[in-house]
């Protein structure tokens, strides 16, 4: 256990959900326990985001979101577990206990000062002869000195074994080396190899410092261009992006985000030092929210193409939640900020980002690249496409400037294009509305949600059993439990497992410390179970049931003559046949 229970048990008592959430989110009170308020991980416009404080919990009912104190600053503030805890800590004026050095946290340290000695070993080869091949390989790319040393850049040898015989040289594991994703399993089984080899290797370095993965490229042409750590213990692709760690520094006010490593690289030795990527993934919300803690204003330059003005388009959806302002440089002539700034230069690319558009600007631009302007029929097209656009801003003042801009487009008159703006937004708000009402319902209908589950009769008996031993512990001992693999549902089981682990090692069930074994959606998922109605005057009464429903669906492994024999032999006499 990474923490002693005493101490989360001290610090969520210390730490008032309705206080800790109250520094983020506006929460007016309503009948009874809960407070309401608008919801920090979904936009929305009434409402459905709730706070309990004789239970603790917060729960939305738009998307579904809920937990503990913990989770909630986990997922606000876009932290791990035990930072999480450290944070609250803070806030409560708590130390932190001594027993945060136990396994957990070893095992994690030790995986970064792999990850870090395994960069220091990539970075050295760059000077050795067996480094030729990175090296030229940079110098066709034009990455200088200074700027590989800045990043960390290094180069994994065409070897099977250097990075691992230097490592094993330096004490770590075998297994420390296969968790931290730098080696794999050979095809026997008991044999590893190296992950990375003949790559230039990019280090992925967390806003604190720390190596938590690296990116390999293959030199030239080939599949895969590029690898990627795995996810491990201390590597969440979806919650990091690449150089921020350097950007955060930068004076410059904006983030330029990118979609390579290789345009990154390229930026910052322009000096652009604000250019991030995300790690071969679409950017996600967790990133947009890690970026709103250090700017308040992003630069989207994708790759000119297809796919980067799509992964565009999706950005600015993301980061606009967020309230960040969103630009869009327009690259011309070029693929992607790196080929530009080689052929154009950084004066010619500072010219592109003072020119950047702002978002409805491109957007604009977007809908009119698409027609011809000349043609009447396809005008109508597009005011029909930048009408609805328009409608979907919030701001009335936006409205009014941008439907005068795309009259003149048009050459059509503002009051005409105005008119349907409002127009259209009055019934877009109406179907918002509609559609709200619509999801709370379906959030509300225990019916509807059963539906999601591959068994929901099952299912049903799952949560049952869930809740009656998060509510009543002592239930445990009463009955013989099934196995968690024998849920329908994994993440039922998964909670399950949790559950019973927790009890089985006679130590105290809240919310707290099972935050430290489930992930955000299955602490959703606890907290909207636990929340649903349960007599517990009859509970033992109500266990049976559970299990019995949760056995019956039991499948068996056909190839197991045993247990199929014993299931006859249970069911006795009533073995129809099929
Ligand atoms: P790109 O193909 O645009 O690569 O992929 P790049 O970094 O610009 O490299 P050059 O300039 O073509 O040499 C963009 C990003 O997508 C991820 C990497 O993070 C890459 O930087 N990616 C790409 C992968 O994870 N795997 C791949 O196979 C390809
Ligand atoms: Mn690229």
């Amino acid at each position: 256990m990474a923490f002693p229970e005493k101490f989360i048990t001290d610090l969520v008592e210390r730490s008032d959900i309705v206080d800790v959430v109250s520094g983020y989110v506006q929460l007016t009170k309503h009948s009874g326990a809960n407070l309401f308020g608008l919801c920090p991980f979904h936009s929305e416009k009434t409402p459905s985001f709730s706070v309990n404080r004789t239970k603790q919990i917060y729960h939305c009912f738009g998307c579904g979101k809920g937990g503990g104190v913990i989770n909630f600053i986990m997922e606000i503030e876009n932290l791990g577990y035990r930072d999480a805890v450290e944070l609250l800590a803070r806030r409560a004026g708590m130390a932190m206990p001594e027993e945060a050095n136990d396994r957990e946290s070893r095992r994690r340290g030790r995986l970064l000062a792999l990850n870090k000695d395994a960069a220091r070993f990539f970075y050295e080869q760059l000077s050795t002869p067996a480094g030729q091949a990175g090296r030229d390989y940079m110098r066709s790319r034009r990455i200088g000195a200074a700027v590989a040393k800045n990043f960390g850049l290094g180069y994994a040898p065409d070897s099977w074994d250097s990075l691992r015989k230097a490592m094993r040289a330096k004490g770590y594991t075998e297994q420390e080396l296969f968790d931290a994703g730098l080696v794999r399993r050979g095809k026997s089984g008991n044999s590893f190899y190296d992950t990375f080899r003949n790559r230039l290797m990019f280090p992925v370095i967390d806003v604190r410092g720390n190596v938590i993965g690296f990116s390999g490229r293959i030199l030239g042409d080939g599949e895969p261009k590029y690898m990627n750590s795995p996810e491990t213990p201390v590597f969440d692709k979806g919650r990091n992006l690449f150089a921020l760690n350097l950007a955060k520094k930068s004076k410059s006010g904006y983030i330029i985000l990118s979609e390579g490593n290789i345009d990154v690289v390229s930026l910052h030795q322009a000096g652009f030092d604000s250019a991030v990527a995300s790690l071969g993934t679409s950017l996600t919300p967790e990133q947009a929210r890690l970026l709103s803690r250090y700017t308040d204003q992003v630069i989207i330059a994708y790759d000119n193409d297809g796919a980067g003005q799509k992964a565009a388009q999706r950005a600015i959806g993301i980061l606009e939640k967020l309230d960040l302002r969103v630009k869009v440089l327009r690259l011309t002539g070029a693929k992607d900020p790196d080929e530009y700034i080689k052929a154009r230069g950084p004066d010619a690319f500072r010219n592109l980002l003072e020119a950047s558009e702002n978002q409805v600007d491109y957007r604009l631009r977007s809908v009119a690249d698409k027609y011809d302007l000349e043609i009447d029929e396809q005008k109508v097209l597009f005011l029909r496409e930048a009408t609805d656009l328009l409608a979907r801003l919030p701001n009335a003042v936006e409205r009014q400037v941008y439907g005068m801009r795309v009259a003149a487009m048009a050459g059509v008159g503002a009051d005409a294009v105005n008119a349907e703006v409002e127009r259209l937004r009055k019934r877009l708000l109406r179907s918002a509305q509609k559609t709200e009402e619509r999801e709370q319902l379906r959030t509300d209908s225990p019916k509807e949600r059963e539906l999601r589950y591959e068994d929901p009769a099952s299912a049903k008996a799952e949560e049952g059993l869930v809740r009656l031993l998060f509510l009543d512990p002592v239930l445990a001992r009463r009955q013989t439990l099934p196995k968690p693999e024998d849920f329908s549902s994994p993440a039922l089981g998964h909670i399950y497992a949790a559950l019973l682990e927790l009890i089985e090692q006679g130590r105290a069930v809240n919310l707290g410390v099972l935050g430290e074994k489930l992930s955000q959606s299955e602490m959703s998922l606890l907290v909207r179970i636990q929340d649903e109605p349960e007599d517990l005057s009859r509970g033992e009464q109500a266990l049976g049931d559970y299990i019995r429903k949760i056995n019956a669906k039991k499948t068996y492994d056909p190839t197991d003559l045993v247990a199929l024999a014993n299931t006859y032999r249970e069911k006795g006499k009533g073995y129809e046949g099929k």
